[in-house]
């Protein structure tokens, strides 16, 4: 039995609901956060809380929780949730606030506002063998968001349809290009390999600060791996080495093929093979609680 947060309490999922009252199902009125828990310990949290604060500040909504309630929760939600059988118990956290339930819809901010705060999670399966030797397909679609793509809002419905627009043509990801450049994946930031060097655009409005992209950059600084944060004119993804997709949930994905078109050899690439080594070492870090 799954056991969730909410406003308060810890409940089991069958059993926790929302008004139909919620801004968030009337409006998409609120901000979330995918955090990962290795053997038990949380990843990179204090970035996490870091962009919520971040996104709460972009739609003008007070933080809950402090910082120390939030580590509090999520902790507690990992210790519930851990199931005895499976000795790695690595699980995502998912975090939402909305702006609440209003007596009456309307577009205005409620006054007095009291936001509904959920936390949820799941297992992570194990990475898929299958990923190394094939990689993922994409395909590139115009990015029709709004202009503030930098903040984590649960209003998803452009990254959705894309997303499923992906899917539908047999491709796992879209990659996002407005004005000619290439921003992100509808639900992951972009990597390029040009000539030896990693590329990836650098942080705006026009894309998600991921913490995985931090983390790839991180770790290619620490290694000695040549790496630039620039724009990337969406054509580049044709002459590129390498094709990668990062996210909390699904870590470093190599794209080996584009628009129906190999990357490439087709296969994924050296530098795909290193960093995702690094990633996993990081990992094991975290579960041995070592990591910086
Ligand atoms: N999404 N860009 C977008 C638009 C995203 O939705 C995500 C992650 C990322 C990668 O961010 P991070 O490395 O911090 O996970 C980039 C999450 C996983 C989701 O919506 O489920």
């Amino acid at each position: 039995m799954t056991t969730v947060y909410l406003n308060g309490t810890f409940e089991p999922q069958e059993q926790a609901r929302v008004s139909i009252m919620d801004r968030g199902f009337l409006f998409g009125d609120g901000v979330y956060e995918v955090i990962p828990a290795y053997g038990g310990r949380l990843f990179r949290l204090e970035p996490h809380l870091d962009r919520l604060q971040n996104s709460l500040d972009g739609i003008r909504l007070g933080n809950p929780l402090t910082r120390a309630a939030w580590r509090e929760v999520l902790e507690e939600l990992l210790r519930r949730n851990r199931d005895p059988d499976d000795p790695r118990d690595d699980q995502s956290l998912y975090l939402q606030v909305t702006r609440g339930v209003a007596p009456k819809r309307d577009h205005a901010f409620p006054v007095p506002e009291q936001a509904t705060v959920l936390a949820m999670s799941s297992p992570i399966p194990a990475p898929s063998p299958e990923l190394a030797r094939i990689g993922v397909s994409a395909i590139r679609l115009p990015d029709n968001r709004w202009q503030h793509c930098h903040l984590k809002t649960i209003t998803l419905l452009a990254n959705v349809l894309s997303r499923q627009q992906a899917l539908d043509a047999g491709a796992g990801e879209a990659i996002l290009v407005r004005d000619g450049l290439a921003n992100e994946g509808a639900a992951s930031n972009l990597f390029l390999v040009s000539d030896g060097v990693l590329r990836t655009p650098p942080k705006s409005a026009k894309l998600l600060p991921g913490i995985t992209r931090d983390l790839v950059l991180e770790l290619a600084g620490r290694h000695g791996i040549p790496c630039r944060e620039e724009d990337i004119p969406a054509a580049d993804l044709d002459t590129a080495d390498e094709v990668w997709l990062t996210s909390s949930t699904r870590e470093i994905l190599p794209v080996t093929k584009l628009d129906g078109k190999a990357v490439r050899d087709g296969k994924p690439g050296p530098l795909w093979q290193r960093m995702t080594r690094l990633y996993q070492d990081y990992k094991d870090a975290v579960r041995a609680g070592t990591a910086a």
